[in-house]
């Protein structure tokens, strides 16, 4: 059973960390999933690149139900996703890793649940702690014997891109308590959360946001800030997945939908 899986955002495309590599298809409710995997020091692992191998998929058209729908089905209990975001927060500097604790949901046109009536019925997802306290508190600890330094609180905001914001729309969301922008983080993290699976999120800082920034935004600046840090990123998520005990099973997370009679991928 593959019980660990990394989601690899802008910049993180390449699962060369990986050996024994090779490729799987799963087919799912909402189209079929093709992904890598490959072993690291005795565990293996399934790697997707969020948006595809190529940069190919935008973050408002990535198929986040299905993604997440095929990693539940491979038997995944861990997610270590990667995202790349703009800072709102001046302490918070290009380069800078940060494992974000909460969330601002501004995405516009997703489909968020995989709770859609039907046999699986009607759900309201409890996200008072929306990513993994298990998972977060492995990242810090792996960043500590790393010496990599990071910021162990903040504030992701979603927004539905393609494009950037307006420096209006970062103001807003800076007084609303927001940290850091991307696109790509919900309903990634919550469609997890809704299948029981543990799952957090390392976000790299590649540019403070537009209007912070002295000079426009452009994806080239967000690519190249990754590129100089991949390395760091990729040693981050390594020693975490290291560190992941596999068999650890007591979370909030697995429980999340104990109400609803728990997570099931079919009906039965
Ligand atoms: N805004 C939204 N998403 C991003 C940014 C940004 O400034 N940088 C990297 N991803």
């Amino acid at each position: 059973m593959i019980k660990i899986a990394i989601i690899g955002g802008t910049g993180v495309y390449d699962p060369s960390m990986l050996t024994n590599l090779s490729e799987q298809t799963v087919t799912t409710p909402y189209g079929d999933v093709t992904f890598k995997t490959g072993d690291y020091n005795g565990k293996t692992v399934a790697f997707i690149p969020r948006h595809g191998s190529k940069h190919s998929i935008p973050p408002h058209l990535i198929n986040y139900r299905a993604n997440i729908w095929a990693m539940k089905k491979i038997g995944v209990e861990h997610i270590v996703a990667t995202t790349a975001v703009g800072s709102l927060n001046r302490d918070m500097k290009p380069g800078d890793f940060v494992i974000v604790d909460q969330f601002l949901d501004f995405t516009k046109s997703r489909v968020t649940s995989f709770y859609e009536g039907g046999w699986r019925g009607v759900a309201h997802l409890d996200v008072t702690e929306p990513y993994c306290p298990y998972l977060r508190n492995i990242v810090k600890e792996a960043s500590e014997e790393l010496g990599i330094s990071v910021h162990e609180t903040g504030t992701y905001v979603c927004t539905e891109g393609p494009r950037f914001e307006s420096p209006a729309e970062i103001k807003m969301f800076e007084k609303l308590g927001g940290d850091l922008v991307g696109m790509t983080n919900i309903p990634e993290a919550t469609l997890a959360r809704e299948a029981e699976m543990c799952y957090s999120t390392v976000s790299m800082v590649t540019n403070f946001a537009a209007g912070i920034s002295p000079n426009p935004l452009t994806h080239g600046e967000v690519v190249e800030t990754m590129a100089q840090n991949a390395e760091n990123i990729k040693r981050l998520i390594m020693k975490t997945i290291d560190m992941i005990d596999v068999s650890h099973t007591d979370c909030l997370c697995r429980r999340a939908m104990r109400e609803y009679g728990g997570f099931r991928l079919e009906e039965e």
